[in-house]
């Protein structure tokens, strides 16, 4: 395990250039394995969940070059055999292969996925969309084995509008005979990010990025060449930072439109920001204002910079609430702010009440999920004296560079191995 060891209290400036979407990269990899010859995708974020699942492509025979941010997959070879739970527990997005590989060979048998612990994770919605499609869903041991004699086009309507089960429901249906529409579909921008891709390889999916997908079945998917949007989530979580510390801090290379519920809120903040095409410059002004947030699907606020945002509003003047409809467990950065200074309470398992402003001092905190540990890290660079992160290996999982980023914009961080 690694620890992340930060001198807090010191202003930052300067650029901070944002990786490819986490969120995309995790299920456009394993949706290359649909592809019956190679497939490149470009700007893929060096983290460790990319690794896990380059582990999960070569289990399978996937012949797979990496170099810098580029990725060519080559799964015409593969063989469909069980994937090893050691490796299918290291991330949730292990889940995109059920989808892809029972669409490429009818059948796949795969452990429960893994994932930070913010909630039940549940994937009820997932095995419905491939029994719609014909499939049969057997549960072994937490072992999934799903199989179909063929998969034909059908009409799922999600109970929620779930990113992964949109996306891997488009997995099963891009060669399911027939058209499939999945209404009520999530609307992130990795949703549109992996449909083009398909559509790229020669699949007929309209509508990706409405609540309404159309899926019409092909035979063959053929190679392409593909990039991973920017990560709206890595960006915002900078935007946030910034706007507590940060003196004409250039968040660039990424698309704002993404960022429009995060872009609002600061506005209501009182943070005033000058938005270009593809970057945001944010300079922190003198008074942060309390607000109320509530995470929704895209385009409401995301959860997943909701406790990023939470480390913010500790440094707001009033009274903020968090109200979180996503995850049931979402919460668990608040002790460890509290250990340094925040004065925040949970009123229930979905709300918080942050009152601020208060002085952060630097502490040893223990990062519990991804964003958590993005909390923590904000956290340690606004407070005086000096802040160790355990676990640090969460905040690794999803922010590329993320040591170096800050370090080139002025912070005093560091990565160090761990004996916790
Ligand atoms: C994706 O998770 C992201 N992960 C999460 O980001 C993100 O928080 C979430 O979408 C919401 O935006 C990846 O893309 C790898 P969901 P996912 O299916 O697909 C319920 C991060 O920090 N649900 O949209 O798992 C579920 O319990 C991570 O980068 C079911 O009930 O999210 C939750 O309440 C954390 N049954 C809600 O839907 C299902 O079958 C949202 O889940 C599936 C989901």
């Amino acid at each position: 395990m690694h620890k992340i060891i930060i001198e807090g209290g010191k202003e930052l400036s300067g650029e901070i250039k944002i990786s490819g979407s986490k969120n995309s990269a995790v299920a456009l990899v394993p949706a290359a394995v649909l592809c019956d010859e190679e497939v490149t995708i470009a700007n893929v974020p060096n983290i460790s969940d990319i690794d896990a699942l380059d582990e999960i492509l070569n289990h399978l025979g996937a012949t797979v070059t990496r170099n810098d941010d580029m990725i060519k997959i080559d799964s015409s070879k593969i063989e469909n055999k069980v994937i090893p739970e050691v490796i299918s527990k290291k991330l949730r997005a292990s889940y995109y292969f059920m989808g892809a590989l029972l669409s490429k060979f009818k059948k796949v048998e795969m452990y429960f996925p893994g994932g930070c612990s913010i909630g039940a994770r549940p994937i009820n919605l997932h095995l419905k969309g491939f029994e719609a499609l014909g499939a049969k869903v057997q549960d072994k041991d937490n072992m999934f084995v799903i199989t179909a004699d063929n998969l034909r086009g059908a009409k799922i309507n999600l109970d929620f509008a779930s990113v992964g089960a949109t996306i891997n429901i488009m997995l099963a249906a891009v060669k399911a005979e027939g058209t499939t529409v999945i209404s009520n579909a999530a609307k992130e921008p990795h949703i549109v990010n992996v449909a083009t891709f398909l559509n790229n390889m020669g699949a007929k999916i309209s509508g990706a990025g409405t609540s309404e997908i159309k899926i019409v079945g092909v035979n063959h998917l053929h190679s392409c060449f593909h990039e991973v949007v920017p990560d709206y989530i890595e960006a915002g979580t900078y935007m946030i930072l910034a706007s507590i510390i940060g003196k004409k801090v250039t968040v660039s290379n990424i698309i704002p439109d993404h960022l429009e519920s995060l872009i609002s809120k600061l506005e209501d903040i009182g943070v005033p920001m000058e938005i270009g095409i593809d970057f945001i410059r944010i300079s922190a002004p003198d008074k942060l204002m309390a607000t109320n947030i509530k995470t929704q699907v895209y385009p409401g606020f995301p959860t997943d910079l909701q406790q990023p945002m939470a480390t913010l509003l500790t440094q707001a003047v009033g009274k903020s609430i968090i109200n979180e409809t996503i995850w049931e467990n979402r919460f668990l950065n608040l002790n460890e702010l509290n250990k340094m200074g925040a004065t925040t309470e949970l009123l229930s398992n979905s709300k918080a009440v942050i009152v601020g402003p208060t002085k952060l001092h630097g502490k040893k905190v223990k990062a519990t999920d991804l964003r958590a540990g993005a909390s923590l890290v904000i956290a340690g660079l606004v407070a005086d004296g000096k802040t160790t992160i355990e676990n640090a290996d969460y905040i690794l999982r999803g922010y590329e560079g993320i040591v170096d980023k800050l370090t080139n914009v002025g912070a005093k961080i560091k990565l160090e191995q761990s004996n916790e």
